[in-house]
Protein backbone atom coordinates (compact mmCIF):
# COMPACT_ATOMS: atom_id res chain seq x y z
CA UNK A 1 0.00 0.00 0.00
CA UNK A 2 2.62 2.66 0.66
CA UNK A 3 3.95 4.65 -1.99
CA UNK A 4 0.79 4.84 -3.95
CA UNK A 5 -0.19 8.03 -5.42
CA UNK A 6 -3.91 7.47 -4.86
CA UNK A 7 -5.96 9.93 -3.28
CA UNK A 8 -8.25 8.64 -0.07
CA UNK A 9 -11.71 8.60 -0.47
CA UNK A 10 -13.08 11.28 1.70
CA UNK A 11 -13.81 9.62 5.71
CA UNK A 12 -10.77 8.21 5.97
CA UNK A 13 -8.83 8.96 8.52
CA UNK A 14 -6.40 10.72 6.31
CA UNK A 15 -3.19 13.16 7.58
CA UNK A 16 -2.80 15.27 4.33
CA UNK A 17 0.39 16.38 4.23
CA UNK A 18 0.23 18.27 1.44
CA UNK A 19 -2.27 19.14 -1.64
CA UNK A 20 -2.27 16.53 -4.31
CA UNK A 21 -1.07 18.22 -6.94
CA UNK A 22 -1.32 17.01 -10.44
CA UNK A 23 2.27 16.27 -12.20
CA UNK A 24 0.55 16.54 -15.11
CA UNK A 25 2.43 17.50 -18.60
CA UNK A 26 2.47 21.35 -18.30
CA UNK A 27 1.97 23.55 -21.22
CA UNK A 28 5.38 24.44 -22.86
CA UNK A 29 5.13 28.29 -21.79
CA UNK A 30 3.84 27.80 -18.10
CA UNK A 31 6.53 27.72 -15.30
CA UNK A 32 6.64 24.53 -13.60
CA UNK A 33 6.23 25.50 -9.70
CA UNK A 34 7.67 22.65 -7.87
CA UNK A 35 10.06 22.71 -4.83
CA UNK A 36 10.46 25.75 -2.79
CA UNK A 37 11.52 26.94 0.93
CA UNK A 38 11.78 24.49 3.52
CA UNK A 39 12.98 24.75 7.54
CA UNK A 40 14.02 21.78 8.56
CA UNK A 41 16.36 19.06 10.83
CA UNK A 42 18.65 16.99 9.60
CA UNK A 43 19.72 12.88 11.07
CA UNK A 44 22.54 14.55 13.07
CA UNK A 45 19.74 17.07 14.20
CA UNK A 46 21.12 20.11 12.68
CA UNK A 47 18.58 22.70 10.73
CA UNK A 48 19.38 22.75 7.46
CA UNK A 49 17.47 24.92 4.36
CA UNK A 50 16.78 24.67 0.98
CA UNK A 51 19.68 27.69 0.81
CA UNK A 52 22.08 25.15 2.19
CA UNK A 53 21.82 23.13 -1.02
CA UNK A 54 22.28 26.39 -3.37
CA UNK A 55 25.36 25.25 -6.06
CA UNK A 56 24.80 21.82 -5.89
CA UNK A 57 22.19 19.61 -7.62
CA UNK A 58 19.64 17.36 -5.60
CA UNK A 59 17.80 14.86 -5.60
CA UNK A 60 14.74 15.14 -3.43
CA UNK A 61 12.56 12.19 -2.29
CA UNK A 62 9.72 12.14 0.40
CA UNK A 63 8.98 9.02 2.01
CA UNK A 64 8.99 7.07 5.66
CA UNK A 65 11.36 4.62 7.01
CA UNK A 66 8.23 2.13 7.86
CA UNK A 67 7.94 1.48 3.96
CA UNK A 68 8.17 -1.75 2.90
CA UNK A 69 9.35 -1.23 -0.41
CA UNK A 70 8.30 1.91 -2.68
CA UNK A 71 11.10 4.12 -0.70
CA UNK A 72 13.76 1.76 0.10
CA UNK A 73 13.54 1.16 -4.03
CA UNK A 74 13.83 4.62 -4.81
CA UNK A 75 16.40 5.61 -2.63
CA UNK A 76 18.67 2.29 -3.57
CA UNK A 77 18.31 3.52 -7.74
CA UNK A 78 19.16 7.50 -6.57
CA UNK A 79 22.15 5.92 -4.82
CA UNK A 80 23.03 3.79 -7.33
CA UNK A 81 22.71 6.29 -10.43
CA UNK A 82 24.73 8.59 -8.26
CA UNK A 83 27.30 5.70 -7.83
CA UNK A 84 26.98 5.47 -12.08
CA UNK A 85 27.58 9.27 -12.44
CA UNK A 86 30.28 9.05 -10.06
CA UNK A 87 31.75 6.34 -12.06
CA UNK A 88 31.39 8.02 -15.34
CA UNK A 89 34.10 9.42 -17.75
CA UNK A 90 32.36 12.66 -18.11
CA UNK A 91 31.39 13.46 -14.15
CA UNK A 92 29.17 16.22 -13.45
CA UNK A 93 31.38 19.23 -12.68
CA UNK A 94 28.69 19.75 -9.39
CA UNK A 95 28.22 18.36 -6.34
CA UNK A 96 24.91 16.46 -6.34
CA UNK A 97 23.28 15.66 -3.07
CA UNK A 98 20.72 13.17 -2.52
CA UNK A 99 17.91 14.50 0.25
CA UNK A 100 14.98 12.16 1.79
CA UNK A 101 12.40 14.34 3.57
CA UNK A 102 10.36 12.29 5.85
CA UNK A 103 6.45 12.43 5.30
CA UNK A 104 6.26 10.83 9.03
CA UNK A 105 7.38 13.22 11.42
CA UNK A 106 5.48 11.40 14.47
CA UNK A 107 8.13 7.98 14.08
CA UNK A 108 11.19 9.70 11.65
CA UNK A 109 12.89 11.27 14.10
CA UNK A 110 16.42 12.31 13.77
CA UNK A 111 17.96 9.30 15.37
CA UNK A 112 15.62 6.65 13.46
CA UNK A 113 16.82 8.77 10.21
CA UNK A 114 20.30 8.27 11.17
CA UNK A 115 20.42 4.67 11.11
CA UNK A 116 18.26 4.71 7.88
CA UNK A 117 20.08 6.78 5.85
CA UNK A 118 22.94 4.73 6.88
CA UNK A 119 21.60 1.50 5.62
CA UNK A 120 21.88 3.55 1.77
CA UNK A 121 24.46 5.88 1.42
CA UNK A 122 26.94 8.04 4.61
CA UNK A 123 25.97 11.37 1.91
CA UNK A 124 22.15 10.94 2.53
CA UNK A 125 20.83 13.93 3.84
CA UNK A 126 17.68 12.95 5.42
CA UNK A 127 15.31 15.32 7.07
CA UNK A 128 12.38 15.24 9.18
CA UNK A 129 10.58 18.00 11.29
CA UNK A 130 7.48 19.62 12.88
CA UNK A 131 4.20 18.55 11.06
CA UNK A 132 3.71 21.94 9.62
CA UNK A 133 7.59 22.48 8.54
CA UNK A 134 6.77 19.15 6.53
CA UNK A 135 3.42 19.78 5.44
CA UNK A 136 5.02 22.70 3.89
CA UNK A 137 7.76 21.55 2.44
CA UNK A 138 5.58 18.84 0.77
CA UNK A 139 3.39 21.27 -0.60
CA UNK A 140 6.06 22.95 -2.54
CA UNK A 141 6.93 20.09 -4.07
CA UNK A 142 3.24 18.99 -4.51
CA UNK A 143 3.59 15.72 -2.68
CA UNK A 144 0.37 14.22 -1.74
CA UNK A 145 0.87 11.79 1.86
CA UNK A 146 -2.50 10.13 4.06
CA UNK A 147 -1.91 7.88 6.80
CA UNK A 148 -3.92 4.97 6.59
CA UNK A 149 -4.30 2.55 9.70
CA UNK A 150 -3.49 -0.90 9.43
CA UNK A 151 -3.86 -3.64 11.42
CA UNK A 152 -0.72 -5.16 13.88
CA UNK A 153 1.90 -3.66 15.71
CA UNK A 154 3.00 -1.12 13.04
CA UNK A 155 -0.19 0.57 13.44
CA UNK A 156 -0.48 2.96 10.60
CA UNK A 157 1.32 3.00 7.17
CA UNK A 158 1.04 6.07 5.30
CA UNK A 159 0.02 6.71 1.16
CA UNK A 160 2.24 9.25 -0.61
CA UNK A 161 3.50 10.32 -3.96
CA UNK A 162 6.70 8.57 -4.87
CA UNK A 163 8.34 11.02 -7.42
CA UNK A 164 12.31 11.79 -7.39
CA UNK A 165 12.88 15.26 -7.80
CA UNK A 166 15.84 16.71 -9.80
CA UNK A 167 16.68 20.57 -8.64
CA UNK A 168 19.35 22.37 -9.79
CA UNK A 169 22.16 24.41 -8.53
CA UNK A 170 19.74 27.59 -8.87
CA UNK A 171 17.25 25.84 -6.54
CA UNK A 172 14.65 25.12 -9.10
CA UNK A 173 13.04 22.34 -10.84
CA UNK A 174 14.75 20.42 -13.65
CA UNK A 175 12.73 17.45 -13.87
CA UNK A 176 10.74 14.29 -12.16
CA UNK A 177 10.97 10.55 -12.11
CA UNK A 178 8.46 7.74 -10.93
CA UNK A 179 10.18 6.22 -7.95
CA UNK A 180 10.93 3.17 -9.81
CA UNK A 181 12.69 4.78 -13.02
CA UNK A 182 15.87 3.21 -14.42
CA UNK A 183 19.09 3.90 -12.29
CA UNK A 184 20.50 4.72 -16.17
CA UNK A 185 17.40 6.99 -17.26
CA UNK A 186 18.22 9.07 -13.72
CA UNK A 187 21.80 8.82 -14.39
CA UNK A 188 21.90 10.38 -17.20
CA UNK A 189 19.47 12.65 -16.19
CA UNK A 190 21.78 13.80 -13.65
CA UNK A 191 24.93 13.87 -16.12
CA UNK A 192 23.05 16.28 -17.90
CA UNK A 193 21.76 18.76 -15.79
CA UNK A 194 25.06 18.79 -14.33
CA UNK A 195 26.86 19.79 -17.64
CA UNK A 196 24.38 21.96 -18.32
CA UNK A 197 24.86 24.01 -15.36
CA UNK A 198 28.41 23.46 -15.24
CA UNK A 199 28.12 25.23 -19.06
CA UNK A 200 26.52 27.98 -17.41
CA UNK A 201 28.79 28.87 -15.16
CA UNK A 202 31.66 28.59 -17.47
CA UNK A 203 29.80 31.19 -19.71
CA UNK A 204 28.94 33.64 -17.18
CA UNK A 205 32.46 33.46 -15.93
CA UNK A 206 33.99 34.72 -19.73
NI1 LIG B 1 7.11 4.67 0.59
Amino acid sequence: MAGQARPRPAGWAALVLGALLALAPAPAAAEIRIGGPFELVDQYGAARTNADFRGALMLVYFGFTHCPDACPTALSTIVESLGAVAQADAAPALRVVPVFISVDPERDTPEVLRDYAAQFDPGLVAMTGTPDALAEAGRAYGVFAAKVPVGGAIGYTIDHTRFIYLMGADGKYVAHFEGDVGVDVLADAITQAGSRAAGHRQSAER
